[in-house]
């Protein structure tokens, strides 16, 4: 497993909104593949130090932009995986999710499918138990003998992380049960935090946080970020996820029980029966919770919506739960949710306000998206004033102008979105907005391809918004692989103002640049000796000054040429200065070197106009040329033979060659490989039991060719 990486973050409250939301969508996919790799297969990809630094680094900045938590954060995630620094704990039954309902219909679906799984007739009344759902966290509460041996969080349902130390400083969570109880269960239950409790703490966070801020200006030693949680959610997981104990009790958390998962013994008959005899062990059980009649649950779920404002904790809707255990077990599971309860939720939260501007944002790809700022204003208990316009489509679309009142609405009430203006309140010198037509970050043309909803500014090397994202792309895995150039190093040595451009990272080795790395925290050499991460660092950058020439393409990241596409241009041109020099002619529409661009196999007429694109900004010129003064890229042998561009079509089954063994060697040919059937496809292999390829094929007079045929022009014996 790689090491942990150490290197410096950059402080969240240092990103700009655009880079916060591009380094949480990494940290997101990170984090899931992480996820998958250890509870999937079993395998992890980074070491625990490492996932956990993600986590935490993901609700850091998650704290200081509440607005951008994503729908699949880590920190909003049902299955999370345990965390690292706590045991796996699995459950004794599944922790399951509930299913919702948005409205009456929905729910009467529900009793529907109830009865007719049940056979019941229609006049069979049946009893539900409501309990208000809280946003907060389930756990797992195991009672051996009447003791409180362990409590897990929900983990991905099946195995969760043992934070019984945790679990043990809340008050209300009894270490012995009182009275009769079963040798053995497990108790279910939601720790969450009140909103009140929640704003007091989050106040004493940011007074920590400012401390250490001014500590860390003055240079002084800081200590950890404080995270400030962005919803009582947030507060109640942060809390609960605490390696030391004596911070969880310092955290005001409270736990409703609310359901139960195994037990040696039936404890109760009914739902009803369950909750009295939790309340009897002493838990707390939510005083609103109510038993009622399938004919009462509508004006139940109306009252609720109205007092949910009022109640002192967060709920998102109701959770409806079918009385008779006996009918519960019958019915069973349907996935991961029981058919005998369901979740009907509220619907999402709207207000009205002003708004002050339409602002445009340079994304990390250079997309510009345009960004509505308001009058602050409350939506569902968060105060929001800026939310995402998407594109000028959807501006457009809304006519949305500056001085309108929006209406706005959360969705899945975390981000805001504008869903609409109210036209009455239109001032009447309010004017149609019009999309910008260069560049705020960097001036440069910014243009919107036909037939594309993003407008997006050409000065792909040069552009300030775009170039952490460019460095980090050229020195990634895929494009030039330099070793130690990861994400956080590229920030740190761009935020240092070290690397703009990549041919900045070529002169890394200066003597000036050297002492300025061995400035930043941990690169410096502890005496007067070498560093070896700064001599590692630069040998990897040496390593890399004279690389093959399709991976010098793709790394300079012009938009649409992926690695296939560099491939191409590489064996094209042969060299980076022909390629450049063929560049700059094809600007000319009609030239020969345009023709000679578009006649390549695979590279079509909109492909031709991005790397055109490119060329006409001389800056983007500028810093290419810059790049070649530093490095070498190798020559492209030039593939020849039959195969060299053809496209590639293999259909049916082969029988002396796997599929995948087929497809390398065509493209080790020069061959590219399609997946479908076109007047564009030069050859179409056909297998055994060939199917609706083999007749398009014979259909558009394609060549096509048989096993053996193809074993031929691949050179096999
Ligand atoms: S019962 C099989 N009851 O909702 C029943 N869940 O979507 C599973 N929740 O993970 C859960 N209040 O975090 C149940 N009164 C309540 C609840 C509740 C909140 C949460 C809980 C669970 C999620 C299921």
């Amino acid at each position: 497993m790689p090491p942990v990486k150490t290197a410096t973050l950059r402080d969240p409250a240092d990103l700009s909104e655009e880079e916060a939301a591009a380094e949480l969508a990494d940290l997101a996919a990170r984090i899931a593949e992480a996820n998958t790799a250890y509870h999937v297969h079993d395998a992890p990809i980074m070491p625990d130090a490492e996932y956990d630094t993600l986590f935490r680094r993901n609700a850091a900045i998650e704290a200081r932009f509440p607005d951008l938590i994503r729908e699949d954060s880590p920190s909003r995630r049902v299955g999370d995986a345990p965390a690292a620094g706590f045991a796996k704990s699995t459950h004794g039954t599944p922790m399951l999710s509930l299913d919702n309902a948005f409205d009456a219909a929905d729910f009467a679906e529900f009793t529907a499918r109830i009865r007719r799984f049940l056979n019941l007739p229609a006049e069979e009344p049946l009893r539900f138990v409501a309990e208000p759902k809280i946003d907060g966290l389930s756990v797992n509460l195991t009672y051996e003998n009447g003791s409180f041996v362990r409590g897990a969080t929900r983990g991905d349902g099946t195995v969760g992380e043992d934070i019984t130390q945790n679990l043990l400083t809340l008050k209300q969570i009894p270490r012995r049960l009182k009275g009769d109880h079963p040798r053995r269960i497990e108790i279910r239950g939601e720790v969450f935090m009140t909103k009140p409790d929640f704003l007091r703490f989050r106040d004493d966070q940011i007074l920590l946080s400012e401390g250490r801020e001014r500590r860390r200006e003055a240079g002084e030693r800081a200590g950890e970020a404080v995270r400030i949680p962005a919803n009582p959610r947030n507060a109640a997981a942060g809390s609960l996820r605490q390696l030391d104990p004596a911070i969880t009790a310092s955290r005001p958390l409270r736990m409703f029980a609310y359901a139960q998962g195994d037990s040696s013994e039936p404890v109760a008959d009914t739902h009803s029966g369950y909750l009295d005899r939790l309340r009897s062990w002493g838990f707390q059980v939510n005083p609103l919770s109510e038993s009622l009649d399938e004919a009462d649950i509508p004006a139940f779920q109306a009252t609720m919506t109205e007092r949910r404002a009022g109640l002192e904790y967060d709920i998102d809707g109701v959770v409806y739960k079918l009385d008779r255990l006996d009918w519960q077990a019958r019915l069973g599971f349907v996935g991961r949710a029981p058919r005998w309860a369901i979740a009907w939720k509220f619907p999402a939260e709207q207000a009205q306000t002003i708004l002050l501007d339409i602002q445009i944002q340079v994304g990390r790809t250079g997309a510009l998206t345009p960004r509505a700022i308001m009058q602050p204003v409350n939506v569902g208990g968060v105060m929001v004033q800026h939310a995402t316009l998407h594109n000028e489509d959807e501006v457009a679309r809304r006519d949305a102008r500056i001085g309108d009142t929006v209406i706005l609405q959360r969705a899945g009430d975390v981000i805001p979105q504008i869903i609409g203006v109210v036209p009455d309140k239109r001032p009447k010198d309010a004017a149609p907005w019009e999309p910008p037509t260069t560049c705020p970050a960097c001036g440069s043309p910014a243009v919107r391809p036909e037939a594309e909803v993003v407008r997006r500014c050409t000065g792909g090397l040069i552009c300030p918004a775009q170039q952490v994202e460019r460095l980090i792309h050229f020195a990634s895995r895929r494009a030039l692989d330099i070793e130690g150039l990861g994400i956080e190093n590229v920030e740190l040595l761009h935020r240092e103002g070290l690397v703009s451009t990549p041919a900045d990272i070529f002169r890394l080795h200066r003597a000036e640049a050297v002492a300025r790395m061995r400035t930043f925290p941990g690169w410096g050499a502890k005496a007067k000796g070498e560093s070896k991460k700064i001599t590692n660092l630069l040998a990897a950058i040496e390593d890399r000054r004279a690389p093959p020439l399709e991976r010098f393409l793709f790394a300079l990241g012009i938009r649409r040429i992926g690695d296939q596409n560099a491939r191409l241009l590489a064996r094209h041109y042969g060299s980076a200065q022909a390629w450049r020099d063929a560049m700059l002619a094809a600007r000319v529409i009609g030239s020969e070197a345009r023709e000679d661009l578009g006649s390549i196999q695979g590279i079509g007429p909109s492909i031709a106009t991005e790397l055109v694109t490119f060329f006409e900004e001389p800056r983007n010129l500028a810093a290419l040329d810059d790049l070649l003064s530093e490095t070498r890229p190798e020559e492209a042998k030039a593939v020849s033979g039959a195969l060299a561009g053809k496209s590639i079509v293999f259909t049916g089954t082969l029988t002396t060659m796997t599929r995948p063994e087929a497809e390398a060697r065509a493209e080790s040919l020069g061959a590219k490989v399609v997946k479908s059937v076109s007047k564009k496809t030069d050859y179409v292999v056909i297998g055994a039991d060939a199917g609706s390829k083999a007749t398009k094929a014979a259909e558009l007079g394609l060549t096509t060719l048989d096993e053996d045929g193809w074993r031929k022009m691949a050179g096999f014996a």
